[in-house]
């Protein structure tokens, strides 16, 4: 039987940092407060487009696998802020890398999108439909962050990162995962403005509105997170206390300390990127997975294991066992193009962009092809 072992891995942060600081100049918030209800002390903001951070996120993951890219089958690029819906992202990426043999899709499932990636390429691996594949996390949220809302605006950031998947006969990679969803609730977070409902109503893109409803996602993301773990390991027949490190989503602290709790994993064995990045969405898992091996915390045959969840509102949790090998064998060159601007006036440059119109007069409320009931009201309704 084969496996699909992860050889390679790469991340790309754009350098800007946006602190809690930042956010107090124009918002009604404080350090105080994003700090203990999130555990977020900053984050990043791009100065380039989501497929540049790929493209260099990419890049390193191959070099780390010691793999040329035109030796890549699949391309999966996860994430819910393509910079085009058409053509793809991942045939940007194709592009970038030379990997002309690769197949190439991309995955949204918004903040779950690399580890759902991480399923689909694993099981074509694992099943001989392709032999190396790359699975990339990635999100450029601000472009089209509701700025203004405190709600939201405190609680994301930029990045990206990838992995690189090979066949392998050894027991290696995904052993057990669960994958779902609480459809129910998809409703407590909307970005209105973003997608084809919104065509020819007036609105401006990246003018978004953000239905967002924390209390409730914070409690779907505890139950979500602990069943699918309970779920995942199961499946694999592994027990919490053979996990060796957790590497879960990031979208608060607080939320984290309540999985691990469910799952039993303490905390000295759960790797953290909140307070310095934020809630990257789709890139988070991948990018703290990388900070784990930088920081030594990924031993060789190590057993990880990976929750999460997003909009939707998706649900998963992966096990992952790892090879002997925790450094990379070689390093790639690449690297983003020089940032001139700070975080903050790259923030204050998209507020400025805004629309300052109500959100009926910007198209925001009524989208053509809206379902009915679509925007009525937040909560966990069986609304569609
Ligand atoms: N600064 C200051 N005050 C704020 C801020 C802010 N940035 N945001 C909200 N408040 C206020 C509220 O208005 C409220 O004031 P009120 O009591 O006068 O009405 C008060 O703080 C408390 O608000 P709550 O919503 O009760 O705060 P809570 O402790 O629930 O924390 C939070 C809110 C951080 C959003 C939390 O619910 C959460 O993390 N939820 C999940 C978020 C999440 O998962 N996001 C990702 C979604 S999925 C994905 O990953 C794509």
């Amino acid at each position: 039987m084969a496996y699909a072992a992860i050889t390679g891995w790469g991340k790309c942060l754009p350098p800007a940092v946006l602190t809690n600081a930042d956010l107090a100049t124009f918002l009604d918030t404080s350090d105080d407060w994003i700090r203990t209800r999130t555990g977020m002390r900053e984050r990043r903001i791009s100065h380039v487009p989501a497929i540049d951070m790929a493209a260099v996120a990419s890049a390193r993951a191959l070099a780390c696998a010691g793999l040329g890219a035109q030796e890549l089958d699949l391309i999966v690029y996860g994430s819910c802020s393509s910079d085009e819906q058409v053509p793809n992202s991942a045939s940007g990426v194709q592009v970038r890398l030379g990997a002309h043999n690769a197949g190439a899709m991309d995955i949204n499932t918004a903040c779950t999108s690399f580890l759902y990636g991480l399923s689909a390429a694993g099981a074509m691996v694992r099943s001989g439909v392709v032999r190396n594949a790359l699975v990339i996390g990635v999100e450029l949220i601000s472009p089209y962050m509701d700025w203004d809302n405190r709600n939201v605006s405190v609680l994301f950031g930029d990045g990206a990162a990838a992995v690189v998947l090979q066949s392998s006969e050894s027991e290696l990679g995904v052993l057990g995962e669960h994958l779902g969803c609480f459809a129910d609730a998809r409703q407590t977070l909307r970005v209105r403005g973003m997608g084809c409902s919104y065509a020819n109503q007036g609105v401006q893109y990246g003018d978004t509105l953000w239905d967002f409803d924390g209390q409730e996602i914070f409690r779907r993301a505890v139950k979500g997170m602990a069943q699918a773990t309970e779920k995942a390991l199961a499946r694999c027949g592994i027990a919490t206390d053979q996990i060796d490190l957790m590497v879960p989503h990031q979208a608060n602290l607080r939320i984290i300390e309540s999985v691990a709790k469910y799952a039993g994993v303490p905390m000295d064995k759960v790797f953290l990127t909140v307070e310095r990045y934020g809630n990257m969405s789709a890139a988070t898992v991948p990018v703290a997975l990388v900070e784990a091996l930088e920081a030594g915390r990924v031993k060789p045959g190590a057993t990880i294991l990976m929750p999460g969840f997003g909009g939707g509102l998706t649900v998963c949790s992966h096990v992952v066992r790892w090879g002997d090998r925790v450094t990379p064998i070689g390093h790639s060159a690449a690297e983003l193009p020089p940032n001139e601007r700070t975080a903050l006036e790259m923030v204050n440059a998209i507020r400025a962009q805004r629309v300052n119109r109500s959100a009926s007069e910007r198209g925001l409320m009524a989208p053509r092809f809206a379902e009915a009931g679509l925007l009525q009201g937040l909560g966990t309704g069986s609304g569609a």
